[in-house]
């Protein structure tokens, strides 16, 4: 199962190499409405000592994430924003201006909902509007986290099987020991795991691309 593969789709895409060797990487970190998504605030706290960060969340992400704990250099974005930004023909999309702005999308936690709403190319809010108006030459990474049952159903994988096609890659959650003993995966990685795996990656694109920078 696609569990056990690494975030090996990110492999082959670009990054804005030249601006981000002059500015800091744009990351955009989106959190949907997953238990995780109490760990958002410490995602934000991590990129943005290194990089640029703007935040998505859902309305329902908003329910297990208490804003005042998101840095103060971090812009958080949610449903409503699309329509304070928009009031007439010829304003901005703030959809459009957040894909375009990132090098970067990093979905942590990914929901069961929102996977299945990405691989069905569905786009009812700000943070699925962002992922169908991607530009999938840009890296996009996605941390997923349900609980077992949910990972288990056979809708994941199927949905899971689209999404890498499109060109997502997956940052694979981890397997947890309950209380009883067993062994449950579905769990978000972990938000340093995720940071470098996302720093490792960006990092590594440059030296490719400019052999000699440190
Ligand atoms: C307390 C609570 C915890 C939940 N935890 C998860 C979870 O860890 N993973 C998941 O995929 N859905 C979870 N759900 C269900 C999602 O919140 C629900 O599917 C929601 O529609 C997701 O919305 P979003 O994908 O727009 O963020 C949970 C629901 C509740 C009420």
């Amino acid at each position: 199962m696609m569990a056990s593969s690494g975030p090996s789709s990110a492999e082959g895409k670009s990054v804005a190499v030249d601006a981000a060797v002059t500015r800091k990487p744009r990351i955009l970190l989106a959190a949907c409405g997953s238990t995780a998504a109490v760990k958002f605030p410490i995602l934000c706290h991590t990129f943005s000592d290194w990089a640029e960060v703007r935040a998505v969340v859902t309305t329902t992400a908003s329910r297990f994430i208490d804003k005042n704990t998101i840095p103060n250099n971090v812009v958080a974005f949610c449903d409503e924003h699309e329509w304070i930004c928009w009031n007439k023909i010829g304003d901005n999309l703030l959809h459009i201006e957040l894909s375009t702005w990132a090098d970067i999308m990093v979905i942590a936690p990914l929901s069961a909902n929102t996977l299945a709403k990405i691989a069905g190319g569905l786009c009812d809010n700000l943070l699925t509007c962002i992922v169908r108006a991607w530009d999938y030459s840009k890296p996009m990474f996605v941390a997923p986290s349900m609980n077992k049952f949910m990972w288990r159903n056979p809708f994941t994988e199927k949905h899971f099987m689209c999404i890498e096609e499109l060109g997502v890659s997956l940052i694979p959650p981890v397997t947890t020991r309950s209380a009883s003993g067993d062994h449950d995966t579905g769990a978000m990685a972990d938000p340093t795991t995720i940071y470098s795996t996302v720093r490792f990656f960006f990092e590594r694109q440059i030296l490719k691309k400019k052999p000699g920078m440190v």
